[in-house]
């Protein structure tokens, strides 16, 4: 895939579940005036329209089936991504245990990854994007060079996830996205990493902030 030269600009922010990307890109995007873009939504939207229609989301071939019979619709309202599964939208239908958990069986699936993949890339011809994910720099848009990873320790995300009242096997979660075969959760090579660990979302952002200005992209206030 190639970004052409007057195309829209794409930061790339990618993480571990609860790694706190999502509050990053939304303050993002708000300063930069971007698309908020969350791709991990667009799997879990997949994976609660599977278990909607009563399918294993560890049955591969139904899984394909179902997704070749649905309209996964990737749209845009008021600079955040909206996305409907034959025009509902989910809303906290995403983030149920169910869910948490059954996502990643759905990820991993090279075919799922394939039309997903494509629809994350249509968003740039909307407009500049932030997109959060497990492989937007290494995978979806490895030409931009504006590339993050927010990573924290397995304690502080569950401690975070804990604190939203969701549950969630975030080891077992991480241990699925990180050694599938299919474009598996990685550090690109050019991404800057930033342990939140120790930092509250204010420093986080700023730290990205930093990070855009230094790779040539200023953000407004
Ligand atoms: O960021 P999240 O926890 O909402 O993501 C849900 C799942 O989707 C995650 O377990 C792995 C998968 N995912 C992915 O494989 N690739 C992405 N770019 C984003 C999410």
């Amino acid at each position: 895939m190639t970004m052409s030269a007057d195309a829209h600009r794409v930061v790339a922010i990618d993480g571990p579940a609860a790694s706190g990307k999502s509050s990053v890109a939304r303050e993002l995007s708000r300063r930069l005036g971007f698309i908020h873009v969350n791709s991990g939504a667009m799997y879990r939207a997949l994976a609660w329209s599977v278990l909607r229609a009563g399918i294993c989301p560890d049955d591969e071939a139904a899984v394909v089936a179902h997704l070749a019979e649905i309209d996964i619709a990737c749209s845009e309202l008021d600079g955040r991504a909206l996305i409907c599964v034959d025009g509902v939208d989910p809303g906290a239908g995403l983030i149920t245990t169910e869910v948490n958990a059954g996502v990643s069986a759905v990820a991993r699936i090279a075919k799922v990854r394939e039309v997903l993949v494509a629809k994350q890339r249509d968003y740039l011809e909307i407009g500049n994007i932030v997109m959060e994910g497990r492989d937007i720099g290494s995978v979806v848009f490895p030409e931009t060079p504006f590339k993050f990873y927010i990573d924290a320790s397995v304690e502080v995300r569950a401690a975070r996830r804990q604190r939203e009242g969701i549950r969630d096997d975030l080891a077992r979660r991480d241990a699925a996205d990180s050694t599938r075969k299919a474009s598996p959760l990685v550090v690109a090579d050019d991404a800057l990493v930033i342990d939140t660990s120790e930092m509250n979302l204010g420093e986080v952002v700023e730290a990205v902030v930093a990070g855009l200005n230094e790779m040539g992209l200023e953000v407004p206030h």
